[in-house]
């Protein structure tokens, strides 16, 4: 096992990487999705489950665990990694992007922000210099840039003040962060749908030199097609030999079109949150357990899924749970969309391998299209 934290590209296939993360806590393979882990927690799911999933890292957030339990009580517990029981690396993202979704009375200066607990509304402060402290106490094995995610819409000017604030929030993070070896820190792209500012905000990074590369300011709200356009040049404005990490991405299908326009790492609550809502995801797209339609279908999920919600129960047994408010049907359904979601990325992966990613992409549609059956 590596000391250091490195990446190497094994493969391309159009614009679509196959590669590899070392580091010291293990290998990251990419494309990669990673759950996400909140509050010290995939919410309804044990960590050694989540990991014969096939998930390599999971996300944790420096907002929610600044607020609780604190920082400085899990670097005191031995840090997040032992305090919740995974011992594969951990991304943290860097506060900013859920002060603006959570936080209450938010106030933004050029040192940072200041707001208001959703959980007890105590005051705090986050600048660039506090979020790696945070993230250094949790532990994190790739800690994210301090930024600010632009909102969508923006007109250009707005969108340009942001992303020029971000980039300085870059320079000071990189010099917060300090020499780790073995730990890495990943600049964020913004500068909204505007080809000519992320271009500019790539040169920025670029200058400061991050160990990895975010694509920050999407899936807020622009639509998938807006988003492909800005991914049809964004990631190739990235270093070639460094990850791009698309933040908070997606349904399957953005998933898919991200990693054939050259992303190798993504985030969401969505195959998780979703188990909780009763929504299904499956290789012909999504099915919602609660319908009326399954309650007398004895077949599971999806016959070729490996997952314990497939091999031991019927799509009626998971209606029911489900209708019945049961703790299971919230595990078991997350259990399998996470499963689902490591498994597209293994296909993606295999395909990129074997050039064979266009004909992997036009099955993965062909699929869907055919409906559940
Ligand atoms: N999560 C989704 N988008 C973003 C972003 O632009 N910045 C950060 N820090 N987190 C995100
Ligand atoms: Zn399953």
């Amino acid at each position: 096992m590596t000391r250091r934290f490195e990446f190497e590209k094994l493969g391309q296939d159009g614009k679509a990487r196959l590669g590899v993360i070392r580091s010291p806590r293990g290998e990251i393979r990419t494309p990669a999705f990673m759950p996400v882990g909140t509050a010290g927690t995939v919410k309804a799911m044990m960590p050694e489950s989540v990991a014969s999933t096939g998930a390599d890292i999971l996300l944790g957030n420096t907002y929610h665990l600044m607020l609780r339990p604190t920082a400085e009580r899990i670097d005191r517990l031995g840090g997040l990694h032992k305090f919740m029981n995974w011992d594969k690396p951990i991304l943290t993202d860097s506060g900013g992007f859920q002060v603006m979704s959570l936080s209450n009375l938010r106030k933004m200066s050029e040192e940072g922000v200041t707001f208001k607990s959703h959980i007890d509304g105590s005051r705090h402060t986050l600048t660039p210099e506090r979020s790696m402290e945070i993230q250094r106490l949790l532990g994190s094995d790739i800690v994210m840039c301090f930024d600010e995610c632009t909102p969508f819409p923006a007109d250009p000017k707005v969108s340009m003040e942001s992303m020029r604030l971000s980039m300085r929030w870059a320079q000071r993070s990189r010099e917060a962060f300090g020499d780790r070896p073995g730990h890495a820190l990943f600049g964020i792209q913004q500068g909204s749908i505007y080809r000519d500012q992320r271009e500019r905000s790539a040169e920025l990074l670029k200058a400061i030199e991050f160990e990895g590369y975010a694509v920050g300011g999407l899936a807020v709200g622009e639509g998938q097609d807006t988003m492909f356009e800005v991914l049809d040049y964004a990631p190739d404005m990235l270093p070639e030999d460094k990850p791009r990490y698309l933040m908070g991405v997606g349904k399957p299908d953005d998933i898919v079109g991200a990693v054939a326009r050259g992303i190798d790492m993504m985030d969401c609550v969505l195959p998780t949150r979703s188990g909780r809502t009763g929504q299904v995801f499956t290789r012909h797209g999504v099915l919602n357990i609660k319908n009326a339609r399954h309650q007398d279908d004895p077949r599971p999920v999806d016959e070729s899924c490996s997952c314990p919600a497939c091999r031991n129960y019927s799509r009626a047994y998971l209606h029911h749970v489900f209708r019945a408010q049961e703790m299971i049907s919230g595990m078991l359904l997350t259990w399998h969309n996470l499963q689902y979601y490591q498994d597209l990325m293994q296909g993606m992966r295999g395909a990129i391998a074997g050039g064979t990613f266009d004909q992997f992409q036009s099955d993965f549609h062909a699929q869907r299209a055919q409906g559940d059956i």
